[in-house]
């Protein structure tokens, strides 16, 4: 019978063979899968596993201090963190395209991954180098027949991506897994809850959530934004029953009124979906209440924003992100 702690042992003492006295490297996210991809490839085989985890510059609100407290202090991991963010935001200046955006953030990934692991492998004699993915069972499945329709009108950087002239071993432990079971496996290694109930977060994080162009100044106010709605959603206790829920930024501006002040600035939309997996999607009846002091949070504490709508479509026809 299928167990976690079975799947744990038995996961663990495979890794361990397989990579020998080699050397591993993972990026992480944050997220659930590549935090348990990890946490299970550190127990096969210590520091010898390097996890990498960049600051792309459209992150969540403090999302860089607080995934690097939780994977250095409260999972021990060996981690690397890469203050990118300058590099990504001057990359897109100018880029309002979302596929562009897309790609202008992969590839930047890429470039800053290959530098961290061209450095990790130097140190070392190894002859083979060993990289982690938390690739799951559905990711297999998308990624080799049937494409879903997320997958072919946007690209996605999930599965593979990464430098084809790295010659690095994928090591994809959780490849027979669904998200629930990953969940489980966390659960039973010990892993905070607040990495494992998160909701999905794209690769492209909030750079898909600005529509036009991402400036530094949008991403701040995005980032206040999202934050308002994400504590609220918890504080209403819908956190761990709604699939995705979040702030877009619209460069709209619009006029409104603050005190005795006439404003004149831009409108934010409140996207909630329950879904099973992405493919399909539709829109949360959030309470009024919750709308009412999300609302009024975002336009009294962040200047800049000064208008809130609600995004009531489902998908299909819309998709879960506006870009
Ligand atoms: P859409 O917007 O296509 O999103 O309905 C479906 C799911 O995929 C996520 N998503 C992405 N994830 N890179 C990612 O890693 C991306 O470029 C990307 N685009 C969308 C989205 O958050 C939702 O969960």
């Amino acid at each position: 019978d299928w167990t976690p702690k079975h799947f744990i042992e038995t996961t663990v003492a495979a890794i361990r063979e397989k990579v020998g006295n080699g050397r591993a490297i993972c990026a992480l996210s944050g997220g659930v899968d590549s935090s348990v991809a990890a946490v299970l490839v550190h127990k096969a085989i210590g520091d010898r596993l390097t996890c990498v985890f960049v600051d792309n510059g459209v992150l969540r609100k403090n999302e860089f201090f607080k995934v690097q407290e939780n994977l250095r202090s409260k999972l021990g991991l060996n981690l690397v963190a890469v203050d990118a963010s300058g590099r990504f935001l001057s990359k897109l200046a100018g880029v309002t395209d979302p596929e562009t955006k897309r790609k202008t953030i992969g590839r930047e990934f890429i470039e800053v991954f290959d530098d961290e692991a061209s450095r990790i492998f130097k140190e070392g004699t190894d002859e083979v180098a060993w990289l982690v993915q938390g690739t799951l069972y559905p990711d297999v499945i998308e990624s080799s027949s049937v494409k879903g329709p997320s997958q072919t009108i946007k690209s996605h950087h999930n599965v593979g991506g990464l430098p084809e002239d790295m010659k690095l071993k994928l090591i994809e432990p959780l490849r027979d897994l669904f998200k629930d079971e990953v969940r489980r496996i966390g659960r039973d290694l010990g892993m905070p809850s607040d990495i494992l109930e998160r909701q999905p977060f794209p690769g492209p994080g909030l750079a898909v959530r600005i529509l036009g162009e991402v400036t530094p100044e949008r991403v701040a106010l995005l980032q206040e934004a999202d934050d308002i709605v994400v504590t609220e959603i918890k504080k209403a206790g819908l956190y761990q029953q709604i699939w995705q829920s979040f702030a877009v930024l619209l460069p709209v501006k619009s006029v409104g009124v603050m005190g005795d002040q006439r404003t004149y600035a831009y409108t934010c939309a409140i996207r909630a979906v329950h879904s099973e997996d992405g493919m399909t999607a539709d829109w949360v009846p959030l309470p009024y209440e919750v709308l009412k002091t999300i609302s009024s949070r975002i336009v009294n504490e962040i200047s800049g924003i000064n208008r809130v709508v609600y995004d009531i479509t489902s998908k299909p026809p819309g998709t879960i992100e506006w870009e």
